[in-house]
């Protein structure tokens, strides 16, 4: 047996380490992640060594003037960021390969750079020839920003230490490489090394760092979740690759809310931020269609109109298919289980496909009503109104529960021309200022079919 060399498993996926290879990780629960790797050395003077001994302090000696937050110069992303960059922040972006995390890093450097802020960009993946080439298409840039390709960590902490830069982009931490570590680029304990490396960077010289995370389902690249405790911040970029628009969203955040998206269109000239996003999302809405429906949900401070479709049709099978894209198809069951006892709809021997149109991901309880009247509208064949806006949670017992926010949910829909609200009961005495709208309070699912909507 080779003694000496000492090696355990990893997880790919969260980092858990095992000294034998398992089929199932104890941790995340995931499949067949697990990789041998040499482990990180345990360097003398890594965890102890150089430091001054701690000392607690009170919370009044605690200097906040540092938390300085910068305009990134995308109001989108500084949504998202919880107002700008923090000084010395740890940011990681994740999303799928070819999303658009390096066009957007680039974008937020273009308008840093001009505000005279210094950046530095370092690209493991990319030549510089290609950073150019996209470059031009962005748009003009000025000299401020310093373009470095390079995967060695040490040779990276060196420049940033000569330059000094405020601002580093690290694209991406998959292709980063510590010497002292002997596994390869992108295996967990590498991406670990790599990002404990970086955060000493941040935190000890105040320099704000973005950095790129790769996600991919195979699990030979390091999940971010690895990283997700070691960040300040972790931003998601997801979107349907087919479509358009990519959504920005906060998973973590210590200097804000994480419930914002920011919204963007991919064009040929970059990412476009999106400040309309309910306009967005509505467009090309077919008219007077059954299925069809507009519901509400708000993601942090701002509602988002969205359209709720769906598919009841007679099953050729003994078992009903469910499916539902863009939100939980287990919430969606439940909702037609409702439905069949509340209102003794026969929907057991229905197929029911319910769709978020857009292909954009909304998991608020308020869209419930939305998707009940979907359903009901295509089961009965019978078409909800275009000017109709739905709100409001589905309980258990078919009432109708009230939400959050609901004053912002009716202006969105009156300033996109809605005519009429369908929302809780319960919230009418909250929206009860907002005139030149019809708004129609319902308590229970048989209220609702009493509206003759879909009926
Ligand atoms: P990229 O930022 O390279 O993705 P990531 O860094 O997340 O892997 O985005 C690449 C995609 O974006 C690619 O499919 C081309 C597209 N794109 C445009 O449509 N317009 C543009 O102006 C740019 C720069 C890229
Ligand atoms: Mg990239």
């Amino acid at each position: 047996m080779a003694k000496g060399k000492k090696t355990a498993f990893f997880c790919q996926s969260c980092g858990y380490e095992s000294p034998k290879w398992m089929g199932q990780c104890p941790g995340c629960r995931e499949w067949n992640t697990f990789v041998e790797e040499l482990p990180a050395p345990k360097a003398p003077g890594r965890a102890a060594g150089g430091r001054p001994a701690s000392e607690p302090v009170t919370l009044g000696q605690i200097d906040i003037r540092e938390d300085i937050r910068q305009g990134s110069g995308i109001g989108e992303l500084d949504r998202v960021l919880g107002g700008g960059i923090v000084q010395g922040s740890l940011v990681l972006v994740g999303g799928d390969p070819g999303i658009g995390k390096s066009t957007l890093l680039l974008q937020m450097c273009r308008h840093l750079s001009e505000k005279k802020v210094k950046v530095l960009y370092i690209s493991g993946e990319e030549s510089l020839r290609q950073i150019r080439l996209r470059a031009e298409r962005i748009g003009r840039f000025s000299d401020g920003l310093l373009l470095l390709c390079e995967t060695d960590l040490a040779v990276i902490k060196q420049v940033v230490e000569r330059q000094s830069p405020q601002v580093v982009i690290i694209d991406s931490i998959q292709t980063m490489h510590n010497e002292e570590i002997a596994s390869a680029p992108g295996s967990v304990s590498q991406v670990r090394e790599s990002t404990s490396v970086l955060l000493q960077i941040a935190k000890g010289k105040g320099v704000t760092i973005f950095i790129v995370g790769h996600v991919t389902k195979e699990g030979n690249v390091a999940g971010p979740r690895v990283l997700e405790h070691m960040v300040d911040t972790v931003l998601y970029f997801e979107g349907d690759r087919h479509a358009s628009y990519r959504i920005l969203r906060g998973v973590k955040n210590r200097f804000g809310s994480t419930n914002e998206i920011g919204v963007f269109e991919m064009r040929d000239t970059g990412l476009e931020e999106v400040k309309d996003p309910s306009k967005f999302l509505l467009e090309g809405r077919p008219e007077n269609a059954p299925g069809s429906v507009v519901a509400c949900s708000m993601e942090g401070t701002r509602p988002i109109l969205i359209e709720i479709q769906a598919l009841v049709c007679r099953t050729n099978f003994g078992i009903p298919r469910r499916t539902a894209a863009g939100t939980d198809p287990n919430r969606v069951n439940l909702l037609m289980a409702v439905l069949e006892k509340r209102l003794g709809m026969d929907l057991g021997n229905c197929d029911a496909y319910v769709n978020i149109a857009g292909g954009i991901k909304m998991n608020e309880p308020a869209i419930d009503l939305g998707v009940v009247l979907a359903v009901i509208s295509s089961r009965q064949d019978a078409p909800i109104p275009d000017h109709v806006m739905a709100f409001g949670e589905v309980g258990l017992s078919g009432e109708i529960r009230a939400v959050s926010m609901a004053e912002q949910r009716v202006l969105e829909a009156k300033k996109l021309g809605f005519e009429t609200v369908i929302l809780p009961r319960v919230s009418l005495k909250a929206v009860d200022k907002i005139k030149g709208i019809r708004l129609i309070g319902v308590g229970s699912l048989r209220e609702l079919m009493a509206l003759r909507f879909g009926t």
